[in-house]
């Protein structure tokens, strides 16, 4: 179904001001030619998501018509958009995400293309509660797939007020469910000096961790842009601005897994799909560092020792250079997935 076009935002002068002049969170359902022309570029417009490894995906579930499964990170919806199509006619699936804010604009968007109930399913909550979820819609009796495309959106990302980006300046939040929990500014205002350099290293590899603990706890920084210049401030002044834009994404990135609990819920995750799962129903889960990626591959080689798997992938899947070149974003992706005995 075609959407209507709709205006991009004007500014006057020369450069943008406000948000959303600047960033084009709005462009979601902009004018078709202008999204492609963007992603021609290699970038990504802001209030869309690019579905990463897609064909991948679809291949290793195994989909067909009448299947039903789970989207444990809706997101966009980019890749259950063609999950659906895949398990049509009859198939169901339920699409799970955290966020408040996206997603109402993800379900909007996808009922104007014709997804709705009964065929696509959603709840508002962290997929840590995926048993309960499946119990409440009375798929107890289990599923036959299900996927996870971990961390942030292109949406959350390119949002500024999300605080989730050193690149724009706003309040220092990160939390994809805002409603819930401490933001970043809260948690380092109060952080254990110790705590936060474990939390550094761990969530990041931070190898600076140590050195930059102590001048980042219990110290409130109210903007994103305030966090970036301590952190560039307290490195070598020899470095490289390679080396400090990639020491401020590793903190950046290490206090926002803190912050949304995300390898705890990652864990809670692994350990109830063996239950979640029909025999023969298929995992694939996308992560994008090591942490993440270290707790998938343990979960499933485990599964495998002790019978619950009867096949994992054994080699780690990542995108072609022609995916990468087309969606940076997806440099860092790793796909890994197993079937269930
Ligand atoms: C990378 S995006 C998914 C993009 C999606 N696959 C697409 O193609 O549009 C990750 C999404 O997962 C959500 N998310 C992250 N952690 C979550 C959790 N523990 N429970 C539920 N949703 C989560 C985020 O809010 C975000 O919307």
């Amino acid at each position: 179904m075609s959407e209507p076009r709709r205006r991009r935002v004007r500014y006057s002068g020369t450069h943008p001001r406000r948000y959303e002049e600047k960033y084009k969170e709005l462009a979601a359902d902009a004018d078709p030619e202008f999204l492609a022309k963007v992603r021609a570029r290699g970038m990504t417009p802001a209030g869309t998501h690019v579905p990463i490894l897609l064909d991948e995906l679809l291949s290793i579930l195994s989909l067909r018509p009448g299947m039903r499964g789970v989207d444990a990170t809706l997101g966009w919806g980019g890749h259950a958009e063609h999950v659906l199509a895949a398990i049509a006619p009859g198939g169901e699936l339920l699409g799970l995400d955290v966020d408040p804010l996206e997603l109402p604009r993800t379900l909007a968007r996808l009922a104007a293309r014709g997804h709705v109930e009964p065929a696509l399913h959603a709840r508002r909550t962290n997929y840590a509660a995926l048993s309960s979820v499946l119990h409440e819609l009375g798929w107890g009796d289990g599923i036959d797939f299900l996927y996870a495309d971990l961390g942030l959106s292109s949406m959350q990302i390119d949002t500024p007020a999300r605080g989730f980006s050193y690149k724009v300046d706003a309040p220092l939040d990160m939390r994809m469910n805002p409603a819930r929990g401490r933001s970043a500014a809260d948690y380092l205002a109060t952080a254990d000096p110790m705590d936060l350099a474990r939390v550094l290293e761990e969530n990041a590899d931070e190898p600076r961790a140590r050195t930059l603990a102590p001048l980042l706890a219990r110290r409130r920084f109210a903007t994103t842009h305030e966090l970036a210049r301590v952190i560039r401030e307290a490195l070598p002044e020899r470095s490289a601005d390679e080396d400090r834009t990639a020491t401020i994404r590793r903190v950046f990135q290490a206090i926002r897994i803190e912050v949304n609990d995300e390898f705890a819920v990652l864990e809670r995750l692994l350990q109830q799909l063996p239950a979640a799962l029909r025999s023969g129903g298929r995992v694939a889960i996308l992560s994008f560092h090591s942490g993440e990626d270290r707790r998938v591959k343990k979960a499933l080689a485990a599964g495998a020792r002790g019978g619950i798997y009867a096949e994992v992938g054994d080699e780690v899947i990542r995108p072609s250079g022609r995916e990468r070149h087309a969606n940076p974003r997806a440099a860092a992706a790793k796909l890994r997935w197993a079937a269930r005995a």
